[in-house]
């Protein structure tokens, strides 16, 4: 992770696409699928938070000052695979499964409201892909990271939804979690990451808003496709 200041790092001619939304809001399945169709590289911002989360844990980091040094330090990069997604490896380990467990998730909110965090992690953000076209997803990739992104959508569903969502997820790996507990522990990280002072979760003003509660994967794939559609049919690079 650099130090270069964000600001210096320029858009450019690229496509940028911002997706932001609450946790179990479909962004992660809908941005690989909207990658994968368009050739874009796909950006979980929720990930590199992740391994800030998870290098905490393991080392018991709890200072802000120490969580920004291994924000900026931290050895972690991202190799894309064929369907528009990603593995995540630390130091050269294959982290991803570790990344996605419940109390990472958790860490990462608590870690994710530091400002030596948020800062040490934004020259990542908007240096990624280079000068490929990119669609990332997180809480605040359209209001803070690419204030000027190309195209900015809010996806969301109700809290339920997303609670049976991740109950199933969860269970496809094989782990037991009451669907009552998840919903629980979303809401309480909702609340955090809506009410930090830094970049809170808050969709941008010039966002599309798509609410998914009623809506298919497929469906929400398919309302997102055609955004970036029009996008790339209207501006050719
Ligand atoms: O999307 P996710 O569940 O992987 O994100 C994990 C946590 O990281 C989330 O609770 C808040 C934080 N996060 C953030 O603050 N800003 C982002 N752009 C992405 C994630």
């Amino acid at each position: 992770m650099s130090e270069q200041q964000p600001e210096q790092i320029a858009k450019g001619s690229r496509y940028v696409v911002a997706v932001d939304g609450p946790a179990g809001a479909g962004k992660g399945a809908i941005c690989r699928a909207v990658a994968a169709r368009f050739g874009f590289s796909y950006l979980d911002t929720g990930s590199i938070y992740r391994g800030v989360a998870l290098l905490s844990l393991q080392n018991g980091v709890s200072d802000e000052e120490e969580l920004g040094e291994v924000a900026a330090n931290m050895p972690f990069e991202f190799r894309a695979v064929a369907d528009g997604g990603f593995r995540a490896f630390l130091a050269g380990n294959d982290v991803s499964a570790t990344l996605r467990e419940e109390r990472v998730g958790r860490q990462a909110s608590h870690v994710a409201a530091v400002p030596q965090v948020r800062a040490a992690l934004l020259t990542f953000q908007r240096r990624y892909g280079g000068d490929n076209n990119i669609i990332l997803d997180g809480r605040d990739t359209g209001t803070v990271v690419w204030p000027d992104a190309d195209l900015k959508v809010f996806l969301t569903a109700s809290l339920e939804e997303r609670a049976k969502r991740r109950a199933l997820e969860l269970q496809g790996k094989g782990e037991t979690v009451s669907f009552h507990k998840i919903r629980d522990m979303m809401a309480e990280r909702d609340a955090r990451d809506e009410s930090r002072t830094h970049a809170p979760l808050a969709s941008a003003k010039d966002a599309h808003f798509i609410d998914t509660t009623l809506l298919t994967l497929e469906q929400s794939i398919d309302s997102v496709v055609k955004l970036v559609d029009k996008l790339v049919g209207n501006r050719p690079r």
